[in-house]
């Protein structure tokens, strides 16, 4: 098969797009042709070497952690998932990903594809989706008459997260700068732009704030919750200390909810349609070092889509 190998962390140059060998499926896992998966910010912290103190990592590696896609095959024990399901889900985090013609998953994580989207836009969705549901509903519970304050509020993450809190009957605030004009298709109900504008001299009193970005939005962020309210980070671990002084709770997004739980939902709330992956741009695989430049150009909307079958 074809796939995207880094033989080393480095640059994007350590990218290749070369044959490699198409893996077969464990007990309990599934095979999958991926027809569409995306880029993330963490494969370019792995290509960068970043994550390589986290996870046990070995060369030729396969980034990429969504996939949408058609099951191949099956392996020992799965009995719930069958050669031809059309599926998405997330894989590859501690080990080989999509970004490649066939792809591993855990049979227990996988799920039927929302049968609205396409590949393309169902791909979009998993690993986003888990990390904005990790903050707002497990660690947060969001509810109706809340306040929350999502960091770039138009990014993978934030387009997801804005979403998913309009879900909940919260109240939005998001920040941006390009991608403003975004922000107001997306329902944010107060869109802050970044470069004119610091969020914390008109933003007060939240019971959220998700930051997408850490360093000093985060430590401007502490002062714009109401006493009890929670920071989620998904970039640095809040300090408790700073936590207590300010009277408030924080959580570091990282450990992954129940896969098919999650995306179960997702699938429901796109049918209903109180979600939609926003897709930017669509590339072919064999651009992937196209794709991590554009991520690490940092101002893209929504999602990256790596589309795998023409
Ligand atoms: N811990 C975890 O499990 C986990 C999971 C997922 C993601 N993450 C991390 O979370 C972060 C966000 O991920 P993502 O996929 O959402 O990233 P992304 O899609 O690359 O985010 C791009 C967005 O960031 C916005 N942005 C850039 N600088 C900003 C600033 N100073 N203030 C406000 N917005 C700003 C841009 O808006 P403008 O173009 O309008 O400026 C752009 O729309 C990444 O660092 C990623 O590694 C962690």
């Amino acid at each position: 098969m074809k796939a995207v190998h880094i033989h080393d962390y480095g640059g994007i140059d350590v990218l290749k797009y070369e044959d490699a060998d198409r893996p077969a499926p464990g007990a309990g896992e599934v095979l999958i042709r991926v027809h569409a998966t995306t880029i993330n910010p963490f494969d370019c912290a792995v290509r960068a070497g970043y994550m390589g103190q986290y996870f046990n990592y070995t060369f030729p590696l396969i980034l990429g952690t969504d996939v949408s896609g058609v099951v191949e095959e099956t392996g020992e024990g799965v009995t719930d998932v069958s050669p031809g399901d059309i599926v998405y889900t997330r894989t590859g985090v501690y080990r080989d990903g999509a970004h490649a013609e066939y792809a591993l998953a855990i049979a227990a994580d996988v799920v039927a594809k929302p049968q609205s989207l396409d590949h393309i836009h169902a791909a979009a969705l998993p690993h986003v989706t888990l990390t904005a549901w990790q903050g707002l509903i497990e660690f947060a519970d969001l509810s109706a008459g809340q306040t929350v304050l999502i960091h770039a509020a138009a990014g993978g993450v934030g387009h997801v997260a804005v979403q998913l809190a309009k879900w909940r009957g919260a109240k939005v605030i998001g920040t941006a700068s390009i991608n403003l004009p975004f922000l107001k298709e997306l329902g944010v109900d107060e869109a802050i732009d970044y470069s004119t504008t610091a969020f914390d001299e008109v933003v007060k009193d939240v019971d959220v704030v998700l930051d997408l970005l850490g360093g000093e939005t985060q430590q401007r962020s502490w002062k714009v919750l109401k006493p009890g309210g929670i920071l989620l980070s998904t970039v640095q671990p809040p300090s408790q200390e700073v936590a207590s002084a300010h009277g408030v709770r924080q959580r570091m997004i990282g450990t992954s909810p129940p896969v098919r739980m999650v995306l179960t939902e997702a699938a429901k709330m796109v049918a209903d349609g109180q979600l939609k992956p926003h897709v930017s741009a669509v590339l072919p695989l064999a651009d992937i070092q196209k794709a991590h430049a554009m991520i690490e150009g940092r101002h893209t909307r929504g999602k990256i889509v790596l589309q795998v079958v023409q």
